[in-house]
């Protein structure tokens, strides 16, 4: 596995990471000197998936404080970097009121690292020995600076025997899933196939597949959960077909304040990522109904549903 300093690090005047974009081409470290450096990183893709995105925002706004930047400008100019995930506005918070926010910052993402480490634990316990599961987008160690959420759960079942194979949706249009999922996967040994997105249908009805696990940008205290576009569609297959589908945050994605999937900012990025040539909507995120959802793991257990219950005492 990446160490976590290997995807992000702060350091005496600058935070480094590694450059998710040029992935699985090019391991290539972006040097941010500044918060709009870390803001344009975060907004760019260079790092993203929930949790690392608030460990970046986190050493971003700490790295205003050791310059001598305006921390209110700091901290408007890191929070608009990207809505939908609500691990940025938290950890920006986290620091902001910290005595020392570097020392809170890189607490801030070791307890990540903890809370990836149980919540894997929490979700490998939910899968059947020779399991095969469907996965989308990217929940390693890059989208977490420590094992992972969903793809944590995964490598700690292959780890107890309990995984057979891993799906990798491909995920449309940014490819998460087929360069950085495919890439953790390899990396571990782990045995994968990359799908079409359209594929899932295909491979849930030929019963290819056990379960399917997602990770989460922001969870609201109904259950709703906004997650990378095109999750919602798979959760809609898997209860179709009969298999459980599985959401696996940490806490920090996890927004009480937030009443319903309603409420969640869903991100729309440029069109050009979807074609330059006609016109094109393009929604970074959907929610899945809570419904919809077996369970959701957090690093405090499993929480079933009526998760407005289930929920309550999670919340970081
Ligand atoms: O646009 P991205 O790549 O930041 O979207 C990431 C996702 O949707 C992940 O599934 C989510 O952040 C969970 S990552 C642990």
């Amino acid at each position: 596995m990446l160490d976590p300093e290997q995807i992000i690090r702060l350091e005496a005047d600058r935070v480094v990471l590694l450059d998710q974009r040029r992935l699985p081409g090019e391991e290539a470290e972006l040097v941010c000197r500044s918060a709009a450096d870390v803001a344009d990183a975060i907004r760019t893709l260079a790092v993203r998936g929930a949790p690392a995105i608030g460990i970046a925002g986190a050493y971003g706004y700490a790295l205003a404080a050791a310059r001598g930047e305006d921390l209110g400008s700091a901290f408007s100019v890191l929070e608009g970097a990207r809505p939908t995930a609500a691990n940025l506005g938290w950890a920006l918070r986290e620091v902001r009121s910290a005595p020392d926010p570097a020392a809170r910052a890189r607490e801030l993402h070791n307890e990540e690292v903890e809370r990836c480490r149980q919540m894997s634990a929490h979700a490998a316990e939910l899968l059947a020995p020779g399991s095969r599961a469907l996965t989308h987008c990217n929940t390693g160690a890059l989208a977490t600076g420590g094992q992972g959420t969903a793809l944590g759960g995964l490598r700690e079942a292959w780890q107890r025997g309990l995984l057979r194979h891993v799906f990798v949706d491909e995920t449309r249009p940014l490819l998460q899933g087929a360069r950085l999922t495919a890439w953790e996967l390899e990396a571990q040994g782990i045995p994968h196939t990359v799908v079409a997105d359209a594929a899932a249908g295909s491979l849930l009805a030929g019963g290819e597949v056990d379960c399917v696990l997602v990770g989460a940008d922001r969870i609201a205290a109904n259950g709703d959960t906004a997650n990378k576009i095109g999750t919602y569609p798979l959760a809609v297959l898997a209860e179709r077909h009969g298999v459980p589908f599985y959401v696996v945050a940490p806490s920090s994605t996890v927004d009480l304040e937030t009443a319903t999937g309603a409420e969640i900012p869903i991100e729309e990025r440029d069109p050009g990522e979807v074609t330059s040539r006609f016109p094109a909507w393009n929604p970074a995120f959907d929610v899945t109904p809570a419904e919809l959802i077996s369970a959701i793991v957090t690093e405090a257990g499993v929480h079933r549903p009526p998760y407005v219950e289930s929920l309550e005492l999670v919340a970081a």
